[in-house]
């Protein structure tokens, strides 16, 4: 079966071909970043009418790089929740018209299952095996889930104000990165002093699951207004330092739950996934987590830990293969609890 998978929840637009006997055969990426960057974050507006110009072109060249004509494709998926409600309908109403035209099915798929299950598009050895937890780190999500199957899931933990990744972009901002700052702040944290600086790490102190990282950045922004008013304008070494000492706090903070979150469930088996997730000193940390607890760590390469058209391709396989399928009318959720999909 050869699915047509289409993303378009916030600021990229994904388009992918899974076919359930060959794997990924195409993969099509366009990144509205530079768009939303003289705002200093995603502006849905824009976002909705970019997608509109990118989208089709984008299946265009899908079709093309897996050689494939239109009369091939046996199913069409696409991102139906959660994400921003103009950009989404983008998304379901060319997929949901192409697949009318086409006379093949159409799906609705949850966003962070794909990033849930990304890991599932590596090679045989590097996928996980259930049951694992999740650590689902993206710029809107910050969740542990227990993974019993597919549509198995259970949130044990979660943020209750910022994402992890939206704490990275803030603070990110506060040290005068463009956005969204999350990668260029882990670069600049590479070149940091260990423990010039130390932060806080938000509700590691107390039991539960949940995180908080709204302080975080509250940490980052009187540190760095301390430091202006001992040296004036940050050096880069300053800066480094202040990236290194935040990262080092998010990171120590997810490892510690991820570890309460192992313990309690027995479970050896740890999934990463969602932009944050491709963090080297996260992927570091947990690792050496993992070997600690004599289990293993799995991520998505670097192209599927953020958003991508090939993981809702591939859900889109397994649930059209599943039988599921949405009707006609155009239905998007921006809201939408992982744990109300059905398990396979
Ligand atoms: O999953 P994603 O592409 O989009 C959402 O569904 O939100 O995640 C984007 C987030 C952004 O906040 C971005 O700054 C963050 O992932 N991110 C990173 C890194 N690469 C992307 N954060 C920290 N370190 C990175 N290397
Ligand atoms: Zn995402």
């Amino acid at each position: 079966m050869k699915v047509l998978g289409i993303e378009t929840s916030c600021d990229e637009t994904g388009v992918a071909i899974y076919d359930t006997e060959q794997g990924l055969i195409a993969n099509q990426l366009y990144t509205q970043i530079a768009l939303h960057a003289d705002y200093g974050g995603v502006v849905p507006e824009l976002a909705s009418r970019d997608h509109i110009r990118k989208t089709t072109p984008l299946i265009q060249s899908a079709l093309k790089e897996a050689n494939l004509a239109a009369d091939e494709i046996d199913g069409i998926a696409y991102t139906a929740g959660p994400g921003l409600v103009g950009a989404l309908l983008v998304g379901s109403t060319i997929a949901r018209s192409l697949a009318y035209a086409w006379n093949v099915p159409a799906v609705g798929v949850h966003h962070m299952e794909g990033h849930l299950l990304a890991p599932m598009l590596e090679q045989p050895e590097n996928r996980p095996h259930f049951p694992f937890i999740a650590l689902l780190v993206s710029g809107g999500h910050t969740q542990l889930v227990k993974v019993d199957g597919i549509g198995k899931y259970e949130v044990m933990g979660e943020s209750i104000d910022d994402a992890a990744g939206e704490t990275f972009d803030k603070t990110a901002k506060l040290l005068g990165l463009d956005y969204p700052g999350g990668a260029a702040l882990s670069r600049l944290a590479e070149k940091g002093t260990a423990g010039r600086f130390v932060f806080p790490k938000p509700m590691t102190d107390r039991p539960g699951l949940d995180f908080s990282f709204s302080g975080l950045k509250t940490a980052a922004a009187n540190t760095i207004n301390q430091s202006i008013k001992a040296e004036g304008e940050l050096t880069e070494q300053t800066k480094a330092d202040i990236a290194h000492a935040f990262q080092t706090a998010v990171v120590e903070t997810l490892a510690i739950k991820c570890k309460r979150a192992l313990k309690e469930t027995g479970y050896k088996s740890l999934v990463i996934a969602g932009g944050v997730s491709a963090n080297k000193q996260l992927r570091q940390g947990l690792a050496e987590l993992m070997s600690e607890l004599g289990g293993h760590v799995f991520y998505p390469a670097p192209q599927f830990c953020t958003d991508n058209g090939a993981m809702i391709a591939y859900i889109g396989a397994l649930r059209l293969q599943n039988g599921e399928h949405s009707d006609l009318a155009i239905d998007v959720k921006p809201r939408w609890a992982m744990t109300d999909l059905p398990a396979i």
